[in-house]
Order: C-alpha cells, then structure tokens, then sequence
C-alpha cells in the first residue's frame, strides 16, 4: 500500500491526512476481495523499516490502528472477515497489541474472506527467523541437517497454512517488493499499478485482477 503520502502532497494535507485515506482504501479492497470471491488478502500496513519515519508520523499511524482496530471489528463480524496478523505487532505496546489480538480472537470463525495485516513486517527478518529455528533444532538433536528443505522453511514462516501467494499489487508506481513476502512470491504474478494507495478502489482492484487473469502461469515448466 504506498502512495498515501504523495495523494496527501496533491491536496497541500499534512501525511496523515494521506494515511487516513489510505486505511478507508483498506476497508474498499476488503469489499472488494471479498466480492470477487478472493480467499486470502494481505496487506502490508507497517514494515520492520518503516520506524526509520519521524516519530510524529510513526505516532500518526498507530493512531490510525487504534482508531480502526477499534472500530472496524463490527465491520469484520458483519462481513464474516477473518483477521490475522503477520509481523511483530507487538512492538507497538501491548495496549495496542491487546486490541489486536482481541480483533483476532473474535473474528476466528468468520470464513468469507481472510485479512492477513502485516504490521511490523520484514520477509527477511521473517525468512532469518525460521533459520534460527531450524538451527536451533538441529543442535538440539531434534532433526538433522538434511532434513532441512523448502517445506521446512515454509513450515515456519507466518504465512505458514495459508494458500500459495497468487497476485502481488504495488501501487504508487514504485517497482520493488521491499521486503514483503519475498518467498512467498517465488511464483507469484506481480502486478505494478501507478494509482496511489487511497485512490486504489473496487475499479482498480479488478483491473488487477483482470490482468492476473490474463497472465499465463506456468510454475517453471512450459
Ligand atoms: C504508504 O504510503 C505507507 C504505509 C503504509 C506506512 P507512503 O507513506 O509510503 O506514501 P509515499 O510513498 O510517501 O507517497
Ligand atoms: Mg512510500
């Protein structure tokens, strides 16, 4: 989701203004998904870099998810949206991160679409995690080196049980991954759109889509 402090920029607004407006394109994808029957919907709302921003704006977006963690949990029960949490949220506080996992709990049972918030995330972080665990496992004896391979790996990521990576949107124009599911994107269709987060409605959505639908996917073979 980037763009939103450029959108904000264009109206002579203050960055948060831009952010606001970004996390009401967040409640519009999730209709949108939900609608064109997606599964899973992921979205990267913080990365682990991302508390390289002044303080002030750092501050601004916690807000921001207080406000809606708070607020949406009505909006995910009565769209039978069920959240989960990539990333280490916990290093916004626990009163934060308190509401979160409420917001989790709740919404367990709901089955028509998954809202994966990454929030503190880093896929390199992510992928170095799962290698000191596995590390940790061979020293103790509970497997041995040659044990470790890509279902292994996969097996300790925090995307772990959910479905293959499909489509990958980056919105603003920029045209890098940083950091977001490197592995998981290992064959997924990438798609670079120059529509700024907030502007990024039902319409863009489906173009995306569309586009996805139209690439030939052959994993590798030919
Ligand atoms: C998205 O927009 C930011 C987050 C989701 C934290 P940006 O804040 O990166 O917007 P630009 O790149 O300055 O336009
Ligand atoms: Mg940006």
């Amino acid at each position: 989701m980037d763009g939103n402090g450029r959108w904000a920029q264009r109206r002579h607004l203050p960055r948060v203004a831009g952010h606001r407006a970004g996390a009401e394109a967040v409640r519009r994808a999730m209709q949108a998904a939900a609608d064109a029957g997606v599964e899973v919907l992921t979205v990267y709302a913080f990365s682990s870099e991302n508390w390289r921003r002044s303080e002030e704006e750092v501050s601004d977006l916690k807000g921001l998810m207080r406000y809606y963690v708070e607020r949406e949990l009505d909006t995910l029960q009565k769209e039978g949206v069920r959240l989960q949490l990539i990333g280490e949220p916990g290093a916004f506080g626990n009163d934060l991160y308190d509401r979160l996992v409420h917001s989790v709990e709740q919404t367990q049972a709901n089955s028509r679409l998954t809202l994966v918030v990454a929030l503190n995330y880093g896929s390199q972080g992510e992928i170095a995690a799962a290698a000191r665990e596995l590390a940790r496992r061979a020293v103790a004896g509970e497997i041995a080196p040659e044990q470790i391979d890509e279902k292994a790996i996969e097996g300790l990521l925090q995307t772990h049980g959910l479905p293959p990576l499909d489509l990958l949107i980056r919105t603003s124009g920029e045209v890098r991954l940083s950091n977001f599911l490197l592995w998981q994107a290992a064959y997924a269709e990438l798609v670079f759109t120059d529509v700024l987060w907030p502007d990024f409605d039902e319409q863009a959505f489906n173009a995306a889509l569309s586009e996805y639908a139209r690439r030939q996917r052959r994993f590798g073979g030919r």
